[in-house]
């Protein structure tokens, strides 16, 4: 099974619930906010016309309109993100990264949080992503590092997470599809406060759930490593 397995990323978001349960750990954060780096990063675009591509219930995209006074669209494949979307009246439309159905040069910036990881084919992705962008436009990426918490998944013999689009690989294939490409590596760290805290976050992965019982009793806080890039790619002039 793999995060980017089509069925394995509709079972996933078929509802929020679990993508809730994975962001609810984020609340015990310390250190520099990834959400932040990636906010500045678009806040700075000053983008008038942006596409968010898997904007999950929609928190990025309503900001992106009301405080930057943004032309905000959002796809998502999951018909529950949509709905939820557009519960915050974001314009969200159903429709897959790796088939955009908008015209050539139509986005001054693309957003991609946490999703490049899902498509099947991650060069179509980006080629539509790029296709999509006007010249000089940009794409601005969030990932994990597989680094990402490794603290709870070598409790169960986990060594690395890998991922199709990650810290250490995203810049690579960005560069294939962009002029530029610039990283920002984040680090922080996050804490479970016990076991059954560390258990229900395992529950929370669609790859890793059916450990959750494995994991074994923890005396005392775990203290996990937080690593996330936000990329920004920038499109010829
Ligand atoms: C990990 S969630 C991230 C949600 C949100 N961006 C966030 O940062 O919390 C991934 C989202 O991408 C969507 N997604 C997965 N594959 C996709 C694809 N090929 N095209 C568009 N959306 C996709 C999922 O349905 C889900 O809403």
């Amino acid at each position: 099974m793999t995060l980017n397995d089509p069925e394995v990323v509709r079972r996933d978001y078929a509802s929020e619930s679990r993508l809730l349960d994975r962001r609810s750990i984020y609340e015990t954060s310390e250190g520099p906010s990834t959400l932040d780096v990636l906010w500045d990063r678009i806040a700075e675009a000053a983008p008038e016309r942006v596409l968010e591509v898997g904007p999950g219930p929609g928190e990025l995209s309503e900001r992106m309109a009301t405080e930057l006074g943004a032309e905000v669209v959002a796809i998502d494949v999951s018909e529950r993100m949509v709905e939820l979307c557009r519960a915050r009246g974001v314009d969200a439309r159903l429709g897959d990264v790796q088939a955009l159905a908008f015209e050539d040069a139509s986005f001054d910036l693309v957003v991609a949080a946490w999703v490049l990881f899902h498509p099947e084919d991650l060069d179509r992705a980006l080629s539509e992503i790029a296709r999509v962008l006007r010249p000089s436009g940009r794409l601005i990426a969030a990932t994990n590092s597989e680094l990402h918490l490794i603290e709870l998944w070598e409790l169960l013999g986990i060594e690395r997470i890998r991922y199709s689009f990650g810290a250490e690989n995203g810049e690579r294939s960005l560069r294939e599809h962009f002029a530029s490409v610039t990283t920002h590596v984040v680090e922080g760290a996050v804490s479970f406060a016990d076991t059954a805290v560390a258990r229900n976050y395992v529950a929370s992965s669609i790859l890793y759930g059916h450990l959750a019982d494995r994991v074994p009793e923890v005396t005392e806080p775990l203290r996990a490593r937080r690593m996330n890039a936000v990329f920004v790619a920038r499109k010829a002039a």
